[in-house]
């Protein structure tokens, strides 16, 4: 059977309170499970975890997690927490954590703390702009190398990696399926050259940045990527299962 698509929701700090996030999370489930090309990964914030109730094609994703083992790190959880309450994804490099202090050597080390507790790592990457003469790509290059520190090659199969251009996070449209098919084929080609083409192609690219039900099919299809890592519209369930429903017709 062919791979599934990964369609996972970055809720962000949303939604405020208890009884929304319970409403989306069962809202989303309801659907989740009827799609038979999809794994759905809902990743809400540490304190609503508890109400993602897991299923086959509905799984868990947290959107941080710290790389010590465990002890006094006031406010911060580690992978074996996140493991021991049913996650299977972490997201690791999201610009926004970047933005709050993350260097490449601390996302490596993420990521690396992910893989050690058996917990698949989405790692995010993306360029802040894209200038005229490619230099773009150099950017996600050294991003990419060394964002994955010492990633062992045996491990590359768990690596998830959403492409996630800056300007396009937040914004008013998303990057046209043309260019997140070139782009995504350069990663390819980066993890290639690091761990050989088989590896390489083993891991699931995803495209994040203003991804709607009106957008998500033709940034798959002719993106020709693994999935999506959506964020504001995850937190609305009407338009977040509008765009598995999209997916899954592909
Ligand atoms: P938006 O879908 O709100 O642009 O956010 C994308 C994102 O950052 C997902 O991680």
């Amino acid at each position: 059977m062919k791979k599934k698509y990964i369609i996972a929701g970055n809720w962000k700090m949303n939604p405020q309170t208890v009884e929304e996030a319970k409403r989306i999370a069962t809202q989303v489930k309801k659907v989740a499970i009827k799609m038979k090309k999809i794994e759905t990964v809902a990743c809400p914030p540490f304190v609503y975890s508890n109400l993602i109730k897991v299923d086959d094609g509905f799984s868990l994703g947290s959107q941080d997690v710290y790389f010590e083992q465990a002890g006094s790190f006031t406010g911060e959880v580690s992978a074996e927490m996140l493991k021991s309450i049913g996650a299977k994804y972490v997201i690791v490099g999201h610009a926004e954590r970047r933005k709050m202090g993350d260097t490449d050597e601390v996302v490596a080390q993420k990521l690396n703390s992910a893989v050690d507790a058996g917990i698949q790592p989405i790692l995010c990457v993306g360029e802040k702009e894209r200038d005229q003469n490619g230099d773009y790509l150099g950017v996600l290059k050294n991003q990419i190398g060394a964002s994955l520190g010492k990633l062992a090659r045996k491990d590359v199969k768990q690596l998830v990696v959403a492409y996630e251009p800056l300007w396009a996070i937040g914004a008013t449209s998303a990057m046209t399926p043309a260019d997140v098919h070139e782009t995504a084929l350069f990663i390819k080609k980066v993890l290639s050259d690091t761990y050989g083409q088989e590896y390489a192609l083993s891991v699931k690219i995803l495209y994040g940045g203003s991804v709607t039900f009106k957008n998500a099919k033709d940034i798959v299809a002719l993106g020709q990527v693994d999935g999506l890592l959506v964020g504001r519209e995850s937190v609305n369930p009407e338009g977040f299962n509008l765009i598995l429903k999209e997916i899954d017709g592909i």
